[in-house]
């Protein structure tokens, strides 16, 4: 399989999953495939969340990674359960200091031009840029990759099909993140079929504009 970045980069489209039954993971990671989709950010908001990661990693074609890790002993609890990158909502140094000690790739919540040196000072140079739509969008990442020229951005809150082709036309967007896919009424109600639907319509919607590398 390809490396974290290369994946992502790949579709440029990471789905931010709220799942409340792991015993779903299987079913949720084949919809996704099937859509087109390689890669999901698994989010710690529901206690599924490390047996899902785990599920979701048995699959050699598909990169799983752990969201809304806000403390040091989810970064273990996510590397454990085989996530292959970390993301946080906001910078904790805790949280970045453990994924680079456990060798895990970590785009940490960057909202502000301080928090992004926090997060270069770091020896990082991808962020999530969390909640995107709230924070301005596209105005404010235009704004903020000026003088961060090597810093690539991960836009995710209020993105969806009607905005994402404005996200990926800049090349500071590494990928777009979101629920608008995997919402967690469609996970709830098991209706795979549309998540695959939703999903080949964002992965078409993603190609009409592919200006990003790694
Ligand atoms: C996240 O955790 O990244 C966001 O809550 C996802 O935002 P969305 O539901 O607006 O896509």
């Amino acid at each position: 399989m390809r490396g974290v970045l290369e994946t992502i980069a790949a579709t440029r489209i990471l789905p931010v999953v709220v799942l409340e039954d792991a015993g779903a993971a299987p079913d949720l990671a084949a919809a996704l495939t099937a859509g087109g989709l390689r890669a999901a950010e698994v989010t710690f908001r529901t206690a599924a969340a490390a047996d899902t990661i785990a599920a979701m990693a048995e699959r050699p074609d598909f990169l799983v990674g752990a969201g809304t890790v806000l403390t040091p002993a989810q970064v273990d609890q996510a590397a454990d359960a085989g996530a292959r990158f970390v993301v946080s909502p906001g910078f904790s140094p805790a949280v970045v200091r453990r994924c680079q000690e456990r060798g895990l790739p970590v785009f940490p919540g960057a909202a502000t031009a301080t928090e992004i040196q926090m997060a270069v000072d770091a020896g990082l140079e991808t962020v999530k840029f969390f909640p995107a739509e709230q924070l301005g969008g596209v105005g404010m990442i235009k704004a903020l990759a000026a003088p961060f020229r090597s810093v690539r951005f991960i836009p995710t809150g209020g993105v969806n099909t009607d905005n994402l082709a404005d996200y990926l036309a800049l090349p500071a967007v590494l990928a777009v993140g979101g629920t608008w896919m995997v919402a967690p009424a469609l996970l709830a109600a098991g209706r795979w079929d549309e998540v695959t639907r939703l999903t080949a319509a964002t992965v078409a919607a993603a190609r009409s504009d592919t200006r990003s590398t790694v």
